[in-house]
């Protein structure tokens, strides 16, 4: 018995040695298939010894069947091992063979997404009231009244708190009117000396070429001891000059807001026909007048600063806020405001 055995661990070494070398010739996946067929195939040669078990003794039986399933588990593996290699092998040959060219189209068209020129406009502005050292704060669309009009010292009958002109989401609360709000919540958490700006979505019930029911604004305000309308004119005509040109004329004419005093608002020499001069040809998107307006300002109402706990003998400041899209607009020339909103993508993609 012990010879038999000898015998047929011989013929397993045999197939075991064949099958190595053949799994080692083997390049393609289909020659190591034909490789296991071989063996493991109806009329492999794995499969014949095991066909010629049942005229084994039975306690023959027992030792052989447990050497063919060792070297048919041998196999299988050795198999999975080489397919996997080879696989790896073929990958990389491709990529050394011919590199891919990552900068050619693809086959789709891929459509870009754009910043919009609104969101392009209020960053460009807030960079520079950065630069100048104002922080940037974030405040809520839906907003008190109080915070909104009359810590504001907004009068309680002042046409903007009308039904007609905010929109209210219930009794005292409504949609913010403009970013003035921030000058509220900053000054009623913060202690000068603060320099703060702020962007953000305002409503109205407003809704035509140049007005629309919602629009971005941005705020801003500088509280601290001696500060003056020179600082504030300073401030501005400096923003002023960043963003359309060091040699830009500025002027202030007064005007009325609840929460300054005094009040004014900004204009800028029409950048659409100035002359080199600095004199005006007067064109139709300054009405001939040779002025753009761009901003409200004014120094902040003595009553505010008490509405927010600060001391108005001991501080002064000064508050602007200016409308993101009448900047837009003007910068690409952009002729109606609705145009922003649509978010079609052939207006979109020009900017
Ligand atoms: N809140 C005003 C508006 O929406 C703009 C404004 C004017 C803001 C004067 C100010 C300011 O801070 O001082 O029309």
């Amino acid at each position: 018995m012990a010879d038999a055995l000898h015998d047929i661990d011989q013929g397993l070494d045999g197939i075991r040695t064949t099958y190595r070398q053949q799994l080692e010739a083997a390049s393609t996946e289909q020659q190591l298939r034909d490789a296991n067929a071989k063996i493991l195939g109806k009329k492999g040669e794995l499969t014949a010894v095991l066909k010629q078990m049942g005229s084994l003794a039975p306690e023959m039986r027992k030792q052989v069947g447990a050497r063919v399933n060792a070297l048919k588990t041998e196999v299988e593996q050795a198999f999975e091992q080489r397919l996997a290699a080879l696989a790896r092998a073929q990958r990389e040959a491709e990529l050394h063979a011919r590199p891919f060219d990552l900068s050619l189209p693809g086959r789709v068209p891929v459509h870009h997404g754009h910043v919009h020129p609104i969101i392009q406009t209020r960053d460009e502005l807030l960079s520079i009231f950065k630069d100048l050292g104002f922080v940037i704060a974030q405040g809520p669309e839906v907003e008190l009244e109080e915070n909104n009009f009359s810590k504001l010292a907004f009068p309680p009958d002042h046409p903007a708190t009308d039904m007609q002109d905010s929109f209210w989401v219930s009794d005292g609360v409504l949609l913010r009117t403009h970013t003035s709000n921030m000058q509220i919540r900053e000054m009623s958490t913060h202690k000068p000396p603060m320099a703060i700006v702020s962007a953000g979505v305002v409503y109205r019930r407003d809704d035509d070429v140049t007005h629309s029911p919602m629009f971005h604004q941005i705020e801003g305000f500088l509280v601290d001891e001696n500060v003056t309308f020179a600082h504030l004119k300073g401030v501005l005509t400096a923003f002023a000059q960043r963003l359309y040109g060091a040699d830009l004329k500025v002027r202030f004419r007064p005007s009325y807001f609840p929460f300054v005093e005094p009040g004014a608002e900004m204009d800028v020499a029409c950048v659409f026909c100035r002359r080199p001069d600095g004199t005006h040809a007067g064109c139709r998107t300054c009405k001939g007048t040779g002025w753009m307006e761009v901003l409200g300002c004014g120094m902040i109402h003595p009553a505010v600063f008490e509405n927010c706990g600060i001391d108005p003998e001991r501080y002064t400041g000064f508050a602007f806020g200016l409308g993101i899209e009448r900047v837009s607009m003007l910068r690409y020339g952009i002729p109606d405001i609705r145009l922003l909103f649509e978010n079609d993508p052939r207006f979109l993609a020009q900017f």
